[in-house]
């Protein structure tokens, strides 16, 4: 994401040295231009249904720039429904789906009219049934299907096996049906699945597509004229230089090939594809130390700024800034928070670093701010949005002495 003037780092027309100066690190930067060419590269390789995933960034500048671009909405709270719709999405245009929606949630989205609930439980389909009744109206609803499908990816972001807490285990294809046609106020309009994230082998997605075109022909065949199959998110951004290669356009292949033809409308949910590669987070070195042979560089981003590599074991390549020097060393870097999984490369390669220099962690787009936290009592990132030779602080956190008066003492301390 970084260009170089004169051996000066640039994001797109924007000198990283000017916004060091109006923002304290760590923060986050974002490309525009580099958003705005991945989502309309992806528009043209799957077609226009494209509803990003918000919780994978939910900025509300971010969130406006893919509206912008013509694409619908993946929401999985009515927190991220009230994001998408301040941020100017139609309601035709969003989805809500998520493994435990609230009563309150479900009235939300019933009230907003959005394109369709997906349901993700025999229980909640009676729920929504109910409320729809209540309120007079009829509901489209979606049904996320679980179909038994390792998407092989790392477990804790394999979401579409048997016995994972997602969607509705395809064994109760039947039990939906009879459900379905007993619930008077529902419309069930379309079958979904998600099977996980960092999805990179061709094979799993052509199973899962094969999967899910013989139960929307079930469906179909059952009388219940669903118009269409949402297949998910989980394309896979290349974190590490030795991960595999992946090329959506093998996806569209095979998408071609289970879908000549097809009366159902076809759609995608991604969110780390379209942005992950376009955010990058900036920290600076805090401290040096060597402790029993190992060289660490403590820098001020910790798992409380990103904590994917904490939380999955996720990689994110790490680049220095100032790198003048001719010696090069193996640092392992980590955050200042007080736990041992604060860390997030051991031994990598960088010319000799002093106290104070920068460092970029890169790809840190989907899944950075977003699960952000207070840990430790520091602040929360901040987040840049850069546009040619723009940049706008698109989130400033709160300081940390509005966080703490937050908190309530009650009377008898
Ligand atoms: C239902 C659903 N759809 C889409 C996504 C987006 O996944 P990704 O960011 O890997 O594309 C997720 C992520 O967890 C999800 O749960």
């Amino acid at each position: 994401m970084l260009n170089y003037k004169n051996s000066d780092p640039y994001i797109e027309g924007v000198s990283l040295y000017e916004l060091v100066k109006v923002c304290e690190t760590p923060f986050y930067v974002y490309s525009q231009e580099k958003i705005i060419n991945q989502v309309n590269k992806t528009k043209e390789i799957l077609g226009n249904n494209i509803f990003y995933s918000v919780k994978s960034n939910s900025n509300q500048a971010i969130l406006k720039l893919m509206q912008s671009l013509g694409i619908g909405a993946d929401v999985v709270s009515s927190g991220e429904l009230k994001r998408a719709l301040k941020a100017g999405f139609d309601p035709k245009k969003i989805i809500f789906e998520g493994v435990g929606k609230s009563e309150q949630d479900l009235l939300y989205a019933i009230h907003k009219n959005i394109r369709l609930i997906n349901t993700e439980a025999l229980e909640e389909i009676k729920l929504i049934n109910n409320l729809a009744k209540e309120k007079n109206k009829t509901v489209d609803i979606g049904v996320r299907l679980n179909p038994d499908i390792d998407g092989e990816t790392l477990s804790k972001i394999s979401t579409g096996k048997k016995t994972d807490k997602f969607g509705i285990d395809i064994d109760n294809v039947d039990k939906i049906i009879e459900l379905v046609k007993a619930c008077k106020s529902l419309n069930l309009v379309g079958i979904s699945c998600h099977i996980g994230s960092q999805i990179s082998k061709i094979e799993v997605y052509k199973n899962m597509f094969n999967q899910m075109k013989k139960i929307a022909d079930k469906f179909f065949e059952s009388g219940i004229m669903i118009k269409h199959i949402d297949l998910g998110g989980g394309f896979h951004v290349k974190y590490k230089d030795s991960d595999p290669d992946f090329n959506i356009e093998m996806v569209k292949q095979e998408l071609d090939n289970c879908f000549a033809k097809t009366k159902y409308e076809l759609s995608f949910e991604p969110g780390r594809y379209l942005i992950a590669e376009s955010g990058i987070i900036i920290t600076s070195i805090i401290t040096i130390k060597n402790n029993g042979g190992i060289d660490y560089l403590i820098v001020d981003a910790g798992m409380n700024t990103l904590i994917r590599p904490a939380m999955y074991g996720a990689h994110h390549e790490i680049l220095a800034i100032n790198s003048n020097s001719e010696q090069f060393i193996d640092y392992t870097i980590a955050g200042p928070i007080c736990e041992s999984s604060d860390m997030f490369s051991k031994n990598i390669r960088l010319a000799k670093q002093k106290i104070g220099n920068l460092l970029v962690i890169k790809n840190s787009g989907a899944y950075g701010k977003v699960m952000s936290s207070n840990y430790n009592s520091r602040p929360l990132p901040s987040e840049i949005l850069i546009y040619k030779d723009n940049y706008a602080i698109v989130y400033s956190p709160e300081k940390i002495e509005k966080t703490i008066e937050t908190d309530n003492i009650p009377s008898w301390l």
